[in-house]
């Protein structure tokens, strides 16, 4: 499984390992990937999708959501946008500065706000759009551009998008094998990512349900990608970059144990607790807490009882007291 392991070589940037965290917008935030790279094994990040629209106009919101964490290098920030023009001046603001060293281009976002105006995986119903906008992009910075995208929006049309971005110069392209359509529901169809593989000659990242560290493993074996890309599996165990890596290393990895998640969640309350503003952080923490309170007895109860806080400092004194009642239940170190 180690023959899966690579170095990567994205313009001058070097890769490794070839296993990418997926952008989340309102999960994969700042903090968050912070705490994630810590834990080691992850090759890239990307920001949450960032309005090309927003930061030409000097929103303020965009600036501080595409913030580098320390020591996250290399780290992509992903722009969506439907005006090839504003695309470049973005990614311009992006080069200049120093916020990424890679710019990702959206292609496969389906939230109806983002696609109303033709972007993100709008794109894929308009690919001379699609074409323009990276090649436009691609002219205006030195950076390295990538693309995301989903298999289509009604119908599949990733062969021919595919070969848009590589003769338009992307130096990678990310594949969710689900259409706009889909959204989230069924299975991601791995088969596309396979012949994306075979007809393009740029690295293809295969993403699109990977939970467990064999899942990565599968995603490699049956498509033969260049890369992975985990995106919802963190949210239930913020190890599986970690645990895949180590998988795909020696061929074992050790599951972590509620302790050790609840530890993670803890470092997300702090984070919230000292960079949000107080109206925020209440809501914050719930989110965060619904999505690592899983896997004992009463679980479902703590994230309710959870729910009911009102005061932020109520929901840390209580998952630090969990903390301490789980550690000595289940005897972790
Ligand atoms: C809550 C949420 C937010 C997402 N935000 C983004 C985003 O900002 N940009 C993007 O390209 N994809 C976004 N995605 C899609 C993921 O990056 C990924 O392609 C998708 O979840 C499939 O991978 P997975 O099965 O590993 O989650 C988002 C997905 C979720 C669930």
């Amino acid at each position: 499984m180690k023959k899966y392991l690579k170095k990567l070589k994205i313009g001058k940037l070097e890769v490794y390992p070839n296993i990418f965290l997926a952008p989340m917008a309102g999960i994969t935030t700042k903090y968050f990937r912070e705490i994630l790279i810590s834990l080691g094994g992850c090759g890239l990040t990307f920001s949450e999708l960032i309005s090309s629209e927003a930061l030409i106009r000097n929103g303020r919101d965009s600036f501080k959501m595409m913030e580098r964490g320390r020591g996250e290098f290399p780290y992509a920030v992903q722009i969506y946008g439907f005006n090839p023009e504003h695309m470049g001046d973005a990614a311009k603001i992006i080069e200049d500065g120093g916020y990424g060293d890679l710019i990702d281009i959206n292609a496969g976002c389906p939230a109806r706000k983002v696609v109303k105006n033709g972007s993100g995986s709008a794109l894929l119903k308009d690919l001379l759009l699609f074409e323009r906008i990276i090649t436009t992009v691609k002219k205006r910075i030195s950076l390295p551009v990538s693309v995301k995208m989903r298999s289509g929006f009604n119908t599949p049309i990733f062969l021919e998008a595919g070969k848009i971005a590589e003769n338009s110069g992307a130096s990678f392209i990310t594949l969710h094998p689900r259409l706009r359509s889909e959204m989230f529901s069924g299975k991601s169809n791995w088969e596309y990512i396979r012949e994306l593989k075979e007809s393009v000659s740029i690295p293809v990242v295969g993403n699109g349900d990977i939970f467990s560290p064999e899942d990565g493993v599968r995603m490699f074996e049956k498509t033969g990608c260049d890369a992975i890309m985990i995106g919802r599996g963190i949210t239930r165990d913020p190890f599986l970059i970690k645990n895949t890596y180590d998988f795909l290393k020696s061929g074992s990895y050790l599951s972590a144990s509620i302790c050790e998640k609840i530890e993670i969640l803890l470092k997300i309350l702090d984070a919230i607790d000292k960079n949000y503003p107080d109206k925020a952080k209440c809501g914050e923490m719930k989110r965060y807490s619904s999505y690592f309170i899983h896997g004992f007895n009463g679980a479902s109860k703590v994230r309710s009882h959870i729910y009911l806080q009102k005061k932020s400092g109520d929901i840390i004194s209580f998952v630090k007291k969990l903390y301490e009642k789980i550690k000595e239940e289940e005897n972790c170190k």
